[in-house]
Order: C-alpha cells, then structure tokens, then sequence
C-alpha cells in the first residue's frame, strides 16, 4: 500500500531507450508464455518510459531462421518460408490486436537483416574476432545432413536430463554444444550419428570472459534480477569456451566469407543481430539515425527476454558487441522464469497453451484482463502457474468489483446528482486532504516498482489506487449526504473524480483499453504522469464527463468450463498420440487357447456393490444359465446403463469371491483411445445367448 514515508527516488530523466522483446520463433502462434514472460512486462515499460515523455524504440521481429522451423516444414511437408510467412502473419497482427506497441515488428528474412548479419560477421571475420577450426561434428548419414541445435537429442552432461537438445537443456538451462550430449540421437531418423569432420567459426568466448565477468559480475550484481545474475555467475565461474556461429544447414543466412559455401549462420548470431536491422528499418521510416539507438552512450539499452535465452542474451550477443566494438552493451536484462498452465509446463507441439489469436478471438474486446492477469501473476522470481480459475477470479474480484465498481459508481453519481458536471468543492476535511496526497504519491510509487522491473507489485500498487477510491467513497457515503449536505457530497464526488482521473493516467502502462476508455468517459484533457503528483487538481468543476460505460464485466463459470474443456481435450488428444501399447504376451498353444469357453452373453441385472467404487454386481444370460459375474466397471458405466447389453463371457474361469459375491466368469473389456472402459460386444441381431466364440 502506498504509503506517506518521505521516498527516496530518483525518476528517471527524459532520454533516449532501446528496448528489445525477444525476436519469438515463427513456427506457432504466441500464447500466455510468451506474453508473461517478455511482451506484456516489455510493453508496459515501453508505454511507460513513452509516458514519461522518453525517446523509445521498442524492437521485435520474427525470428525465422533456426532448426525448429525446418523440422515444423519437413512434418508439414512445406518449405521453411511457407512456413514463416504464415506464423509471422499471425504474429503480427496478434500483437497489434493485443496492444502491444512496438515501433517496428520486422522479420529476419528480410533484406535488411540478411544484409545487417552478413555485414556483422563480415566485420568481426576482417577483425580476426572468430576461431576458424575444422572438428568432428554429429552427422546423419541416412538424412545426410550434420546434427546441431535441435536436430539432435540426448543425455545432458550437467543433470542427466534425457531429452537435452544439441544447443540446450530445457531442464537445468545449460547451455551445450551437440557433441557434449551422452546417448545423442538424430531428431530426424533416429539413427545414433556418426561424426564427421567440417569446417566452423567459432566466438571465442573465452576470450571475453574477464571482460564479461568485470562487467556483469562486478558491475551488475546489485541491479540485475538474481536469476539472471546467478545463471550468467554459472556460467562465467564454469568457464567460457569458444562457440560456434555458423552451421552446415541450407535455412539461414549464407555464410558470406571464403570457405562459407553451404554453411549459414547460427541462427542465434544472427537472431539478436534482429534487433539492429529492425531498429534500422524503423528509423529509415521516420528518418532517424539508428545508430543513435544503437552506438551513443546515453541511449539506455533492454532486453525482455524468458530464462532460457539468458547465455545468449548476457554472455554471447554482448562479446559480439564488444568483439564489433562500436555498440552500446545492454544496462539491463530483465529475464523473467517460466509460466505452467493448470499445473503443467507450456508446450506448442503439445498444443498445452492458451493461444493469443484464440483468446483475443473468445474474449472480444478483453484485452486487459490478459494484460492484468500476466501481470499480477508474472513469473518474475519463479515459476508461476496460470489457472482459468485465478484468471475469473481475478477479473471477477478485482478488475470487475475495485476498478470498475469504483468508477462506475463515480460516473453514475456525477451524471444522476449532477448531469455529468464535476461539482465545485468545499472545505477538504482531513480525510480528503490525505486521500488527495496520497494521489499525488502514486506516480512515484509505481514508477519505482517499473523501474526495478517488479510489475506485479505496480500492477498491485494500481489496484491499491482503485481501493482507495472504493474506500472513501464507501467511508464518506455521497449517496446518503446527497439528501442532507449538499455541500458535502460536491466535495466527495469532486475528490473521487481525482481519483478517477489519476487512475485514468496510471493504468495506461498496465491496462491500455481501459485507460483510453476512462479517459473517454471522463471527456479528459491530456494528463501526464508527472501532473498526477504535481497538479493539484486533475478534473475541474465545471467538466462535462460522458455517461458511464462498464469498464470491465464478469466472467461467468460457463465461459471458463469451455476453457477448461478445450485443455482437456488437448489432453487427450495428446494421450492418444502418446499411447504405448504394451508387448505382445508370451506364445500360448492352440490347445491353452481352446481351454477358454467364451460365450455370447447378455446383462439382466445390474447393481453396484456396496461400499467399491469399482464393482458392480450383475446377473448375465448366458445362454447356458443365468449367473452372477462381479465385474470392476462401475467407474465407466452406471448400473442402468448396462442393463440389456450383449456382451462377450468367459464362462469357464474357476469361480471367485470378490468381497463376499462368488463372480462366476468374466465379462471381457477393452478400452478407447482415451482410456474409457468399452465392452467388446458381438453387435449382430442374429448372435444369440450361448453361442461359442472362437
Ligand atoms: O527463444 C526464442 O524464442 C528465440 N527465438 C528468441 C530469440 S531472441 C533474439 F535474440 F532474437
Ligand atoms: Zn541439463
């Protein structure tokens, strides 16, 4: 809670900011993950330092060169740049559709990238910055094509982690070189590979390490996020080995030095490179000069990015910069841990995720509760896990009935007491001259939590705001002194529509569409974030606002089933397409198998037995005489339902008490591709009871 202790906080200053989300690869749509860890902190920052009247370049782009685009095209029996073309379509425009406000959204098959990377390595080759070295690497023979990066599976050397790609390892985050996996296996046919020898250029890293370590480790132990800090620590203390930048695939940018032919680069040289050539693209559109972003001392540079793409961002973008040696290094990488769904990690191939183009699609016009919802919950420190049931009930409890019960109330009592004309106010008692104040304390307040990049507390620190508001109009009941002290009620409704308009101005960063609707509603003269704290008024008497308009609505238990539903049928999905079916049984002769008296049969009665969840008792025909069989399906059907069922009888099994009822036989059963109990059922009229099944 905001609170009046003197505050001791330097703002920060108008200045030129770049700042960079992580290029996201082009082979799915963007889902909650994504927008948690990188796009939504990343956007509110941006609108923020905007806010705060900074000159900002907020960078992204498609990232559509790497292994796992390639794979996704073999499956799909398509090129890589089919592809590309259509994930960066719908990339885009759900970005757009979802608020988030980069100046320039570019994609690097552009011209300008492949141009910008191939430059950027140029200069680094002429500079003597790369170890040229020809090694053994893992080698398909069957695919004929070299393994890295994701081609490849195996052993991680560091927590024995099973399924590590050759580039990293999802579990512990190391970072690895294909040849480090134990047991690799080829992504593609899986053949154990072969090593054969070619030739690669190498960063070497270790040749930056005490540069590295002088500048993260000494410089940056106090600013930079703990998880960041600790990985970069990690790996620093290991010891940095060169790292090869280019690879023997044909998806990529060529290789554009002597001895390059039928090599690219390692997309992940070439990605953060992205960051330059779309900064480039935008300024040659409005006819600044990049390098102003890029290569001045005074330009702060961001990185947005998710945990696992920390080594890249913090130890091998840096020593390429450094290796150029005409840019500016990043102040800070604010990388954020991972979101889980329900319980579960996020997974595009197994569809387990909430697709941005789907939510905006299911919830129309809600773009803000997402943005809410990702902030208030953000993995900034953890893990975080995302339910629907937290999302209704975030939306419900807290945007629904603080936000917008809050200014509704406002609006509604202003244009019923006053026609929508802010009434002029009195005396401020004691109450309203601190709940004025305490406004004005609110910038700072969430200023301060921006820009040590905790969201969720300035999301929480906004919604504070909100109750404030709630409280006081709740403590001062306008609605109860409107019929004895005019007076009064002017200055309570004047004060509240302080409130409002503060809110109006500070949750733009958070709640974009709110905000531009409350500032609608409120008819409002442009506010900045510094005039909450320095103005003392913010909505004047006299104001014409509009009519009241809700800014949020509940979400009722029905939408989140179908929610629910869809995970759950991913699930499945998922289920059938994992399902081992068990070994064949050891061989039996045809005489065991004539042993066995399997009847045509049919269920007469059923009943469950009491006090088991599994049994049910039931009375069968078989054709040869009527028998109780206790049978383990009650999970899958009601009594009722399998009253008059044919089934399939084992009639000959030695008879079995199974709590108390003697079971004469057995029902024989299968189940689905998703694990529901099914009866294997003669389904011919002309099959009767009794007969043989052989
Ligand atoms: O992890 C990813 O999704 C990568 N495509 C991020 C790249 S960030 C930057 F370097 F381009
Ligand atoms: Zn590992």
């Amino acid at each position: 809670m905001c609170t009046f202790v003197a505050f001791k906080y330097k703002s920060i200053m108008s200045k030129r900011y770049t700042i960079t989300a992580a290029l996201p690869y082009t082979n799915g749509p963007i889902h909650i993950g994504h927008l948690a860890g990188v796009y939504v902190p990343a956007d509110i920052y941006a609108r923020y330092l905007r806010l705060k009247g900074n000159d900002v370049a907020f960078i992204c782009g498609s990232d559509e060169h790497g292994v796992p685009i390639t794979i996704k095209a073999k499956k799909e029996g398509v090129k890589p740049q089919d592809i590309v073309d259509k994930y960066h379509a719908i990339i885009k425009k759900s970005f757009e559709d979802f608020g988030i406000t980069f100046n320039n959204y570019s994609r690097t098959s552009a011209k300008i990238h492949h141009d910008t990377a191939s430059d950027f390595f140029k200069t680094l080759y002429n500079k003597n910055e790369f170890v040229e070295e020809v090694s053994e690497q893992l080698y398909d023979a069957e695919a004929n094509q070299f393994l890295a990066d994701r081609f490849v599976t195996g052993t991680c050397p560091k927590c024995g982690y099973e399924e590590a790609y050759g580039d990293q390892c999802e579990s512990c985050g190391s970072s690895l070189n294909a040849t480090d996996l134990i047991n690799p296996k080829s992504a593609i046919t899986g053949n154990v590979p072969t090593l054969k020898e070619t030739k690669h250029w190498f960063l070497p890293l270790n040749k930056h390490q005490q540069f590295l370590k002088d500048w993260i480790l000494e410089g940056h132990k106090k600013d930079w996020k703990p998880n960041v800090y600790g990985q970069v620590k990690s790996w620093i203390d290991d010891g940095l080995r060169p790292r090869a930048v280019t690879r023997d695939l044909d998806w990529g940018i060529p290789v554009p030095v002597e001895g390059g032919e039928g090599k690219v680069l390692y997309v992940w040289f070439d990605a953060p490179i992205g960051y330059i050539s779309a900064t480039k693209e935008w300024t040659a559109r409005e006819g600044k000069n990049w390098e102003d972003y890029w290569k001045d001392e005074n330009t702060t540079l961001v990185h947005f990015i998710g945990k696992d793409n920390i080594v890249f961002h913090c130890i091998i973008f840096p020593a390429m910069l450094k290796a150029e040696g005409s840019y500016i290094l990043p102040e800070n990488v604010p990388a954020n841990e991972f979101l889980n769904l329900e319980g579960k990690k996020l997974s595009t191939s197994k569809n387990w995720a909430v697709w941005l183009p789907e939510y905006l699609q299911d919830f129309p016009n809600q773009q803000d509760v997402l943005r809410y919802v990702l902030t208030a919950n953000a993995p900034e420190t953890k893990d975080n896990d995302f339910t629907w049931k937290d999302f209704q009930a975030r939306n419900n409890n807290e945007l629904v009935a603080i936000f917008g019960n809050f200014i509704n109330r406002v609006v509604v009592l202003t244009n019923k007491y006053y026609d929508g004309i802010i009434p002029e106010s009195s005396d401020f008692t004691l109450v309203d001259q601190k709940t004025l104040a305490t406004i004005k304390a609110y910038p700072a307040v969430i200023s301060s939590s921006i820009e040590r990049y905790r969201f969720r507390e300035a999301s929480q620190e906004l919604m504070n705001l909100a109750r404030l508001g709630n409280k006081y109009l709740a403590d001062e009941e306008p609605w109860k002194t409107i019929k004895t002290d005019e007076a009064r009620t002017k200055t309570v409704m004047f004060v509240a529509l302080q409130i409002a308009s503060a809110l109006a101005v500070l949750s733009e960063p958070f709640l974009p569409f709110t905000s531009d609707k409350l500032k609608g509603i409120l008819n409002a003269d442009k506010t900045s974030w510094e005039d909450v704290t320095n103005k003392n008024i913010l909505i004047h008497s006299g104001h014409q606002i509009g009519k009241g308009e809700l800014l949020f609505s509940k979400i009722e238990d029905k939408i989140i089933q179908l929610q629910l539903d869809k995970l759950e049928a991913s699930k499945k999905a998922n289920e059938v397409a994992n399902k081992v079916l068990e070994p064949q049984k050891d061989e039996i002769s045809f005489d065991d198998f004539t042993k066995l008296d399997i009847r045509v049969g049919t269920i007469l009665e059923a009943e469950k037995m009491p006090k088991t969840k599994k049994l049910l008792v039931l009375k069968v025909d078989t054709g040869i005489d009527t028998r109780t069989i206790v049978s383990g399906i009650a999970e899958g059907f009601k009594p009722e339902e399998v009253i008059g069922k044919k089934v399939t009888v084992l009639v000959n099994l030695a008879p079995r008490k199974l709590r108390g009822v003697e079971s004469q036989g057995m029902i024989l059963m299968t189940e689905d591709e998703v694990g529901n109990l099914v009866f294997v059922n003669p389904d011919e009229d002309t099959v009767t009871n009794g007969l043989k099944i052989s």
